[in-house]
């Protein structure tokens, strides 16, 4: 037998392999998520992510500094609100001395190169759960979006660097950036979660905060798991608004839409390996079906290699060991 080529001379030798690898994982890649509390030396496993953490905000600092040194350069917040301080309108979450503001402030302190991104959207600090305010029975568009640019404007007068609306509210990326144009923060980011579809795999994500919807789902204002063009519409229009970085979210059920995103859009892609994603491997992994480490590093060169030029993912500690 006599060939012209042979693919396999490509792959014969770890050398080989890794010169002429298409994608590569680096620290520079991800984005960490970490579950505030209130209290003090709280370091709490969420029943539903093995080996990840809800913090308080001395246990927070201590694990921003550890990332810090890991090479992990970025951080999105998420907050835990008490029952007691949620309402219908989220009036909480404007609270310059919030848990989450103070949170950017300790981090901003402890670590001020660290980038500090913060979720903009009123779930944890609603009492019904939702992300905007709800009006009989139905969750109300532009009356959130304006609690959502005040949110914004709080949590960069505290801090931030980017802020991050979960929401999907229409409307908001503009409303946020004239906001912050308006306070004067000029140099504000806004990562615009704008492709994110109604999803049961936010499962863990609300059991972390105690913020699942107390009626209904999400489905009228996160996107429908058919559509695929409905992502781009969503995507083009956050990146007019003013949004520096757009998401596509979750992930793995999701490859097709980040590839689409990504050659629709000149502007950074990032992309959200979400709580239940995680779940599902640590799950396999406990019960001895799946080699974990593995896993991991074949999930996220796959959602890089499908587009994603960053990637928050509670897997960026053991990842960055890895590599
Ligand atoms: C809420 C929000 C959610 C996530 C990030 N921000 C959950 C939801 O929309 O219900 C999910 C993240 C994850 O599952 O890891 N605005």
């Amino acid at each position: 037998m006599y060939l012209q080529r042979r693919n396999r001379i490509l792959r014969q030798s770890s050398a080989v392999r890794d010169l002429v690898a298409e994608t590569r994982l680096s620290s520079n890649d991800f984005i960490v998520p970490l579950f505030i509390v209130e209290g003090e030396g709280i370091k709490q496993e969420i029943a539903t992510m093995p080996d990840y953490y809800r913090l308080s905000l001395d246990t927070l600092v201590i694990e921003v500094r550890e990332l810090w040194s890991m090479g992990l350069k970025s951080v999105l917040l998420f907050v835990k609100c008490d029952d007691a301080r949620k309402d219908n309108l989220g009036t909480e979450a404007l609270n310059a001395d919030g848990l989450m503001q103070r949170s950017i402030r300790a981090i901003k302190n402890a670590v001020p190169e660290m980038l500090v991104m913060t979720d903009v959207a009123l779930d944890p600090f609603s009492s019904f759960g939702h992300d905007g305010i709800v009006e009989k029975g139905e969750i109300v568009n532009d009356a959130t979006v304006e609690v959502l640019a005040k949110m914004s404007v709080s949590h960069v007068a505290a801090g931030a660097d980017f802020v991050a609306p979960s929401d999907m509210m229409d409307g908001r990326i503009g409303a946020i950036r004239s906001a912050l144009e308006e306070a004067g923060y000029h140099k504000a980011g806004i990562m615009s979660y704008s492709a994110k579809y109604a999803s049961c795999f936010y499962g863990p994500f609300r059991d972390a905060l105690d913020s699942a919807p107390g009626f209904g789902d999400k489905k009228t204002y996160q996107m429908n798991y058919a559509n695929r063009i409905e992502a781009i519409k969503e995507t083009i229009m956050d990146v007019e608004e003013g949004a520096d970085i757009v998401m596509v979210k979750p992930a793995l059920a999701y490859l097709d839409i980040i590839r689409e995103v990504k050659n629709a859009v000149t502007v950074p892609v990032s992309v959200y390996n979400i709580s239940g994603e995680y779940a599902m491997i640590k799950a396999a992994a406990k019960m001895g079906w799946l080699e974990e480490d593995k896993a991991i590093l074949e999930t996220l060169t796959a959602i890089k290699r499908a587009g994603a030029d960053l990637i928050a993912t509670y897997f960026a500690k053991q990842a960055v060991r890895l590599l």
